[in-house]
């Protein structure tokens, strides 16, 4: 297939979205904006891991990338091509799976994969390859309307791949796995990027599941992104927390204690009849028993002392914090 020449470099993102902005006329009549000066890019050879809360917008950008959104303004460029004018330069080098698998209900699924396959010059070879590659290929003469959720879900990946592409999109594509198909499917994304040099984005609810795939983290709250960073520098952003579990009984004389020396809390329960105190981790890991001597030197004895590592989900509940926040200040700024 000859391509127009695209004159991205190397290190140049596979995707960029520059302030791109789509609203919807709502079945009432009133305007949705589903995107609201949108902008991310996809570095290339990564694994973007797009998260946000129901309704933020991760659904219509990745459909604006694949041209079944137009936006009202803006720019979206895929392998430097601008779209949606240069959409079939670059469709057949995106795979996708938005918003579940549509297939044939009464074919098998390797029927289903021929025929879409037949789309892209895909043979037999080809669909055989995928289905091993999802982990299908024992059900690949079972009909369609025979197959679980789990197996619905992978052969909606298997169709995305089927045409060899350079970037694959996928949303939601952990829905309804369980947690072994969730691990099977996070070490096929890392494979698809480590051994076929693969770009992928893919949007989930799962929090945990970005952080163990993701190399690359955009988080988006209506319509915008409030977060947009590589997953180590996040996780070296945020503070980590010192817990102090210890028996409820002698919680409240600690939380005193803390507290009288300049330590701002949270309590929790703990488990097995414990409480948990948390606070942000002293700078240095020497300092972790100073708290300790302070404690016992009044004679309260904690059962544990731990370093809490931070968790994405740490960081995305303080960033929408964060972008709440700042909407406030707008609202209030422009009364
Ligand atoms: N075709 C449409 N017609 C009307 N409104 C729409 C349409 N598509 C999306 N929207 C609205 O745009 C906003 C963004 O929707 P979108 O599906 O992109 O969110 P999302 O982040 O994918 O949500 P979820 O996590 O629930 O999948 C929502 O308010 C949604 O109701
Ligand atoms: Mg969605």
């Amino acid at each position: 297939m000859t391509r127009e020449p695209v004159n991205i470099g190397p290190s140049d993102p596979l995707v960029r979205f520059d302030n791109v902005r789509k609203s919807f006329r709502t079945a009432r009549g009133r305007r949705q904006q589903a995107l609201d000066g949108f902008s991310m890019s996809i570095p290339r050879g990564s694994i973007v891991g797009l998260l946000g809360p129901n309704g933020s917008g991760k659904t219509t950008a990745l459909k604006t990338l694949l041209g079944l959104v137009r936006p009202d303004s803006g720019t979206v460029h895929a392998f430097g091509h601008p779209l949606p004018q240069d959409q079939r330069h670059v469709a057949g080098r995106m795979g996708a799976l938005i918003e579940g698998p549509a297939f044939n209900a009464s074919l098998t699924g390797e029927h289903n994969l021929r025929l879409i396959g037949e789309l892209h010059g895909a043979g037999a070879a080809e669909v055989s390859e995928v289905l091993e590659l999802v982990g299908i290929a024992h059900a690949a003469r079972r009909a369609y309307s025979g197959y679980s959720l789990g197996m619905k879900q992978r052969l909606g990946v298997a169709g995305a791949l089927i045409s060899g592409p350079e970037l694959l999109v996928l949303d939601e594509p952990m829905n309804g796995l369980d947690p072994e198909a969730v691990r099977d499917m996070r070490e096929l994304l890392k494979r698809l990027r480590d051994e076929r040099g693969m770009t992928v984005v893919v949007s989930s609810h799962i929090l945990a599941e970005v952080e163990l795939v993701s190399d690359w983290v955009t988080i988006v709250r209506n319509g915008r992104v409030i977060c947009d960073a590589g997953i180590s520098e996040l996780i070296s952003r945020g503070t980590e927390h010192l817990v102090v579990r210890l028996h409820d009984t002698v919680a409240e004389q600690a939380v005193a204690i803390l507290e009288r020396n300049g330590h701002i809390l949270t309590r929790t329960a703990g488990p097995r009849g414990t409480d948990e105190l948390r606070m942000a981790a002293p700078q240095s890991p020497a300092s972790s028993p100073d708290v300790l001597k302070l404690l016992t030197s009044q004679d309260v004895y904690p059962r544990e002392l731990l370093v809490e590592a931070v968790s994405l989900e740490d960081i995305y509940v303080a960033a929408v914090r964060a972008a709440d926040a700042a909407a406030e200040d707008g609202s209030l700024d422009r009364r």
